[in-house]
């Protein structure tokens, strides 16, 4: 921040430019531009199939030919990438589902990157769809309970990893907090030759309760328990850094600050700190508090939205992983 000189009052008026629509535009700091959003898809299996989700007003569950058909009008609107997850049919304790060579979200890359080859296909990568308990790794039972196991868990999200990329994913994002995750991911990625598929880490991702709606929308709830032994402590900011600054040693692309409206001080000390492509993932609950709000009449939805995400640019993201992105990116055409 330079700190000056500054004229005083009144020689300085503030107000002077905003006297104008040309004038605020020129000396706009800030853009939101629909080249920095990616859409989350939700895919599930079977035909013609849009299953609502009850929490998150007008997001659906999608089977692959309907996804193709959503993805295709938010691409057609200027959404330049879309970010996939998987509901599969059955679940079992080593998320096979996950690296199936015919798993959803392998068949639903495959059927995107056919139909609609322009789009950009990234690929969430975790577990706790997958697995029987909901966890986002192996689990083990323990006299006093559970343990989430680290170590063997990075084996099959390296293998999950590595088989979104074989099914034509242009990105993968390891979302489930493990240690170690993306230098397991980029060695997978790297021994078969995967050199060009980046790793979009979720780096910062918080155990919180803005993702609410979404383990509706994923099935995805732990059984028991929760994921406080993985994920970060809403009161840990340093500890944040730390988590980013490890993610890039191990080679990560782009990080990411997951839930974002709430963490805006980690999306703003991520960026001054590291330079990084930086990603802010606004999550189900704050697409859904807006959309309810909005459904009320107590807020304007759109003003709301475009607000949010201008304030996660602000901070420094680069990249805005939004519900609404395929909305926005009409709203910016109007
Ligand atoms: C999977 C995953 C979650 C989200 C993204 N990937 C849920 C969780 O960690 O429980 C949340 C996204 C959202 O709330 O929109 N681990």
């Amino acid at each position: 921040m330079s700190s000056g000189p500054f004229a005083q009052f009144p020689a300085y008026r503030p107000r002077r430019l905003r006297q104008s629509k040309v004038l605020r535009r020129l000396v706009s700091e800030h853009r939101l531009s629909v080249d920095q959003l990616v859409l989350p898809m939700f895919a599930r299996s079977g035909r013609r199939v849009r299953r609502p989700i009850n929490s998150m007003p007008g997001v659906f569950q999608l089977s692959p030919d309907e996804l193709v058909r959503d993805a295709a009008k938010a691409h057609s609107l200027g959404v330049p990438a879309v970010l996939l997850f998987g509901i599969p049919d059955t679940k079992d304790a080593k998320a096979s589902g996950a690296f199936a060579k015919n798993g959803i979200v392998q068949q639903a890359v495959r059927l995107l990157k056919m139909e609609l080859p322009e789009l950009y296909v990234i690929t969430d990568v975790c577990l706790c769809e997958y697995m029987e308990h909901g966890h986002c790794g192996i689990v083990q039972r323990t006299a006093s309970g559970a343990e989430i196991l680290n170590d063997p868990t990075l084996k099959l999200l390296a293998r999950t990893a590595a088989s979104h990329a074989e099914a034509g994913a242009d990105m993968v994002a390891p979302s489930d907090m493990m240690d170690g995750r993306v230098a397991a991911i980029r060695a997978e990625l790297d021994r078969l030759g995967l050199i060009n598929t980046p790793i979009m880490s979720y780096a910062a991702k918080f155990a919180s309760a803005f993702y609410g709606p979404f383990r509706e929308a994923a099935e995805s709830a732990p059984k028991f328990g929760d994921r406080r032994s993985y994920q970060m402590d809403a009161a840990n900011a340093n500890e944040a850094m730390r988590e980013v600054a490890l993610d890039i040693q191990e080679g990560c692309d782009i990080v990411m600050v997951k839930p974002a409206l709430a963490y805006l001080d980690l999306i703003y000390r991520v960026k001054q700190e590291f330079r990084y492509p930086t990603a802010a993932y606004s999550v189900s609950a704050e697409h859904s508090m807006i959309k309810a709000a909005g459904a009320k009449g107590w807020i304007d939805e759109r003003a709301v939205t475009l607000e949010s995400l201008l304030a996660m640019r602000r901070a420094g993201a680069d990249i805005l992983i939004t519900y609404a992105a395929a909305d926005v990116a009409k709203w910016l055409k109007e």
